[in-house]
């Protein structure tokens, strides 16, 4: 009983995730999962939505709570939003919906957060820090590898932590693009190879080199990685990519990109609940 639907009474509030395709999405699994754990009068559905205005028209009501939001919508939902995060303006995407109750909808993207925040706690371990309010990230050298909507977030959400941030793209125009907006720099993957003006720097991938089927594939070379005091993929499946294999093997700390998949959707529990986790 993926939605519970035997916990549903006429007061429940509903959730859910809207895209296109959706049917794959495991969030409804997640949420509704959380939802009982704690006895929160909830249910998180999947939404096969064509139109993302026509959707929020008509779901307008009290009992809706908010969705999260996939592919194709991370965009186009941006114009149907009362009030948008900063940043998540700044990215142009977002992935959560919360309606409050005057009925405004409120837009964030946890993506960011879920990533910068696995990559602060790696590097807080590193350093053997204990999590305080200073980010570990301030004036180090980010490298992001990639240009697309999760490449946009490492480096937005980077900058925003006082990172120093490079963009790295097989398509230079885009990490150029992408670069100027966050006051970085702009590279070919080919010339990272060759990048290493210091040592302890930060690797974030976010281009899909590495991914399922492709599990031989990496978007740099192992001699390459040994200036990185920490490597982040972006990619979970699988979970141990080539990329954080060799990263490992060179000494470097690895932060798996199913850390970032569970702290945006917890980030985005907060949101919804209200709770603090
Ligand atoms: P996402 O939203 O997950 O970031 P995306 O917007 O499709 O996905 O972006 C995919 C990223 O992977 C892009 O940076 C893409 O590079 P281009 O901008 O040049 O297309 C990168 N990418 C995909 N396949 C690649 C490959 N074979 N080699 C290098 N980079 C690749």
């Amino acid at each position: 009983d993926l939605y519970n639907f035997r916990l549903i009474r006429p007061d429940t509030k509903f959730y859910g995730i809207i895209g296109k395709p959706v049917g794959h999405s495991k969030s409804p699994l997640l949420f509704n999962a959380a939802f009982k754990s704690v006895g929160i009068n909830a249910v998180y559905l999947h939404f096969l939505v064509d139109d993302v205005k026509m959707f929020f028209d008509t779901y307008s009501t009290p009992d809706f709570g908010g969705t999260s939001c996939t592919i194709p919508h991370k965009e186009a939902a941006l114009k149907c939003m009362d009030e948008i995060d900063p940043i998540a303006k700044k990215i142009g995407a977002i992935n959560n919906i919360c309606r409050r109750p005057d009925g405004k909808l409120t837009a964030f993207n946890t993506d960011y957060i879920g990533a910068i925040s696995a990559i602060e706690d790696g590097l807080r371990e590193l350093n053997g820090v204990s999590p305080g309010a200073s980010s570990p990230l301030a004036g180090k050298l980010l490298v992001v590898l990639g240009a697309g909507g999760a490449g946009k977030s490492l480096a937005y959400g980077g900058a925003q932590k006082g990172a120093r941030v490079v963009v790295a793209n097989r398509t230079i125009e885009r990490a150029k693009e992408l670069a100027d907006k966050v006051g970085g720099k702009a590279m070919t993957l080919e010339e990272i190879e060759h990048f290493h003006p210091e040592e302890g720097m930060v690797l974030a991938n976010t281009t899909s080199v590495g991914m399922k089927p492709h599990i031989d594939a990496t978007p740099i070379p192992k001699h390459a990685l040994k200036h990185y005091c920490l490597v982040f993929d972006a990619i979970y499946t699988p979970k141990d990519t080539r990329l954080l294999r060799e990263a490992r093997e060179t000494g470097a700390v690895i932060v798996y990109g199913t850390e970032m998949l569970i702290r945006q959707g917890f980030e985005q529990y907060k949101n919804f609940t209200g709770l603090p986790g």
